[in-house]
């Protein structure tokens, strides 16, 4: 463990310069007890996977515990499926292209997702049509206050849009170990999102593979979303909004052009529409802003602190409100 200020700069996508108290990589599922005991005693702690759907606002009073875990493993294949068991340390991307250069299908949209696996059924991560729970076959976590492995099925994590028991029931109270992953070896592609169907146009190709889809998708997310290697980010910082068939009615009377998707609970908006809908693509405010291609995404321009990151969002949250009546929630954790 390595205590004193430690810095957290390099463990967040929004590259904020902020310290915990103490530090610890876990690399080994045999050092599970030692955390453990480490985390009864700390005042309070955080799981980190890659760090990118988190804003620091201030110094973390506690512990940090980076989930370093790795190892990709086949553990049972019929003639339709392999089973893969992945460690929560892996770095999503390096898991995806496993997946794809070995032709196994499921996870080919999600590609370029930044964060690493044992994130994944936390945020339920979602693009192009597809969640990750579509693929998901068990989630393996350790309980820190009982100190045993258990194993959820996929029904059990209780997935939904951004969300999972991860981040209500068992919250704070378990690390991820490992996600296995049911794969298809003859999968069903999914090209019905408009912008793949366009980009594999653009590409000329006519009867798509795995390859195909996956880096039709690289070439989409490249040309739209800020690389967090150059520009610190967390992806979408709102939830896309689900209104009410009343709601939604009034709306789209008065903003034929909204954009917006069938739901289960309502109507979902495009909560990028609506920022831009507001004038605030490219907004800025101190070292934030508002990215100029995608309005659902905030970025630390020029050396922002979390505060201007998080006056920023109120102030989107406030024009939306003010404009269109919709309350956009955060799907990055405020800490
Ligand atoms: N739009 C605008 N202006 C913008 C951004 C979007 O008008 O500035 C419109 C687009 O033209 C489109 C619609 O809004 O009609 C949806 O945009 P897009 O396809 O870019 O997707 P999104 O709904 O904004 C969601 C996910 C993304 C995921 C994309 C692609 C959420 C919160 N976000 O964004 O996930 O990559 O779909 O499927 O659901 C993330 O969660 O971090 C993330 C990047």
């Amino acid at each position: 463990m390595l205590a004193y200020p430690f810095s957290l700069a390099l463990f967040n996508t929004f590259k904020l310069d902020v310290n915990c108290n103490s530090f610890i990589s876990l690399d080994n599922i045999n050092q599970l007890s030692e955390v453990s005991s480490a985390i009864k005693k700390a005042p309070q702690h955080l799981i980190l996977g890659g760090g990118s759907n988190i804003l620091f606002t201030k110094n973390y009073d506690g512990l940090v515990i980076k989930n370093n875990l790795k190892g990709i493993t086949l553990i049972n294949e019929d003639t339709q499926h392999i089973y893969l068991q992945a460690m929560a340390g892996e770095w999503w991307q390096d898991f995806v292209l496993h997946c794809v250069n070995n032709n196994y299908g499921g996870v080919e949209n999600l590609s370029l997702i930044p964060g690493t696996v044992g994130a994944t059924p936390i945020q339920n991560i979602g693009a192009y049509g597809v969640e990750v729970k579509n693929t998901i076959h068990s989630v393996t976590f350790f309980d820190i206050e009982t100190e045993q492995l258990h194993t959820y099925t996929n029904a059990q994590c209780e997935f939904g849009y951004r969300e999972s028991i991860f981040k209500h029931t068992l919250k704070n109270k378990i690390i991820i170990t490992a996600v296995v992953f049911k794969l298809t070896k003859h999968p069903q592609l999914n090209t019905k999102y408009g912008v793949i169907a366009e980009q594999l146009i653009a590409m000329h190709i006519t009867t798509p593979t795995i390859k195909d889809v996956s880096d039709a998708v690289i070439a989409i997310r490249q040309s739209k979303l800020p690389n967090p290697a150059i520009t610190g980010n967390a992806g979408s910082f709102f939830k896309n909004p689900v209104v009410t068939h009343a709601v939604f009615d009034t709306l789209i009377t008065t903003h034929p052009t909204l954009s917006h998707y069938a739901d289960v609970k309502g109507v979902k908006l495009a909560a990028g529409w609506l920022i831009e809908q507001c004038g605030l693509k490219g907004y800025t405010h101190n070292g934030a802003a508002v990215h100029s291609k995608q309005a659902l995404v905030l970025i630390n321009a020029n050396n922002a602190t979390g505060t201007d990151v998080l006056a920023l969002a109120t102030h989107v949250q406030q024009t939306v409100y003010a404009k269109f009546g919709v309350q956009l929630e955060m799907e990055v954790n405020v800490l």
